[in-house]
């Protein structure tokens, strides 16, 4: 097919080749008119007036590194951002705690690897997550992070971000690892967490290099497989699944999956959100029938069920283990108040909006008082969709889940019979602070403040 662009079949396919050759990175031809593009920008910075010259000049004899750099750095996408994919970040936290209550003290440390890091947001996010788990409790985390374009690598081993790229960074994370450069705008990561990371430029497709990583406990490759082809993705998972220590995790992007390329890696309680794993020990041939293209779903693999201690007297090693569920209640709770916090805001602004445009139809209009309590009425009953909607849901589950941690503790302090302290956290009592305000200009409707099961059902029916 002829084109008027800057590479013609011929170049097209020369192009596609040695840049797949090069990086694995399969340019279709949909994603013609993208490398067109490309090219032509490096072509003619080099002085090439056309597509052929610039290939000659990077098959030269003659030391092209600075240029092939350039090259891979300009048809690579490097899109990424702190604290991408959220819900991943959440499940890698839960994850650093369990296996720290499964190896108890004294563990060593935690190799983790970014395996397309970019500009470098990626690990330094896992850095910081683990950083605030680990630090309290004497284990430490090593963080390798490679990218196969040199250029990128190079700007994240600065650890210096523009404060645009910075916004996605929660707190408490911004004000502890972050502080300001002496160029406004500018922000350092501390240098507690840029001892934690290891850059280094690695291509996934290089296999040689590929072999010396090796014994990872968590093997990030997020957003880059999808611009390989199959034959490529299978490689590189494969080299992925040794590069992981038995029981290892193999985390993928949200768009990715494992689907008819790898069935070595076993399902996970989140596979949803693309956690796999590496065996913990050689599968025996019958489990492979039992659930096509995985393995069963085990318990993570360095699991040790340690006896609750039947009464107050700590075993050794409790003391390790009530430690770490004191910090995970801590930041437990934390995060549910940020959640409430966060819901309530937006449900209170939402909220705001609405009622606000309900007051001014009922204030333009010359309305029956039927109208206008129906409009009153209306309005409640979209605040309490909101409120259930936004706060109600999450915190309720997530405030389950403190109260199932918190009468684990009890059991182990106090022995399985007493029952644990209330934790106070009431969801309902938050419905009730909004409800309070819309029902004030109404009061006597016969509404109760809280909202049953029924009542939400029939909202929705
Ligand atoms: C879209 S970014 C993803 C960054 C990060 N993992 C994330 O999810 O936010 C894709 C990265 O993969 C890198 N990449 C592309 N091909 C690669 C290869 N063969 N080996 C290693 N990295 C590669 C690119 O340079 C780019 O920085």
């Amino acid at each position: 097919m002829a084109t008027d662009g800057f590479l013609d079949d011929q170049a097209f396919q020369a192009f596609r080749s040695y840049i797949y050759d090069l990086t694995g990175i399969d340019y279709t031809d949909n994603k013609r008119y993208m490398l067109d593009v490309r090219i032509k920008k490096r072509a003619l910075e080099n002085g090439c007036a056309d597509a052929k010259s610039y290939l000659a000049l990077l098959r030269s004899s003659t030391n092209q590194k600075a240029e092939i750099d350039a090259l891979i750095d300009e048809v690579s996408i490097h899109e990424t951002s702190f604290f991408r994919h959220k819900n991943q970040v959440d499940i890698f936290a839960k994850l650093l705690h369990e296996i720290i209550e499964d190896h108890g003290v004294g563990s060593r440390p935690l190799t983790m690897w970014s395996t397309a890091c970019s500009s470098g947001e990626e690990p330094f996010t896992l850095a910081m997550v683990a950083h605030d788990i680990l630090k309290d409790i004497g284990w430490s985390a090593n963080l390798k992070a490679t990218d196969i374009s040199a250029p990128t690598v190079a700007s994240a081993r600065q650890g210096r971000y523009n404060r645009r790229y910075t916004g996605g960074i929660p707190e408490p994370y911004f004000s502890r690892y972050l502080k300001p450069d002496s160029a406004a705008e500018y922000y350092n990561l501390t240098p507690e967490i840029m001892r934690m990371v290891n850059f280094d430029v690695l291509s996934l497709v290089d296999e040689a290099k590929m072999k010396t990583m090796r014994n990872m406990d968590m093997v990030f490759c997020r957003n880059v497989l999808i611009y390989f082809d199959n034959d490529v993705k299978k490689k590189v998972l494969n080299s992925l699944f040794q590069s992981l220590k038995p029981g290892g995790y193999l985390v993928l992007g949200p768009s990715d999956s494992l689907h008819g390329l790898n069935n070595d890696f076993q399902r996970t309680p989140y596979s949803a959100f693309n956690f796999y794993q590496r065996p913990a020990a050689s599968r025996p041939a019958a489990s492979k029938s039992t659930a096509p293209g995985f393995a069963p779903a085990v318990k993570p693999p360095l699991a040790v069920t340690t006896p609750v201690a039947p009464s107050s007297t700590l075993q050794p090693g409790q003391n390790f283990r009530v430690k770490m569920l004191v910090n995970r209640l801590n930041n437990g709770l934390r995060d549910l108040s940020g959640d409430v916090d966060t819901s309530l805001t937006k449900t209170i602004d939402s909220f705001g909006g609405i009622s606000q445009t309900l007051e001014t139809i009922q204030k333009a209009e010359d309305l029956p008082s039927k109208v206008r309590s129906e409009l009153n009425a209306v309005n409640r009953q979209i605040a309490r969709i909101l409120v259930y909607m936004q706060v109600g849901d999450r915190a309720q589950q997530k405030s389950e889940a403190m109260r199932g941690l918190l009468q684990e503790l009890s059991d182990r302090i106090f022995g399985t019979d007493k029952e644990a302290p209330d934790l106070g956290v009431q969801t309902t009592s938050y419905d009730s602070k909004i409800l309070a305000d819309s029902n004030a200009e109404d009061a006597g409707v016969g509404d109760s403040e809280e909202m049953s099961q029924d009542d939400t059902d029939a909202l929705f029916s």
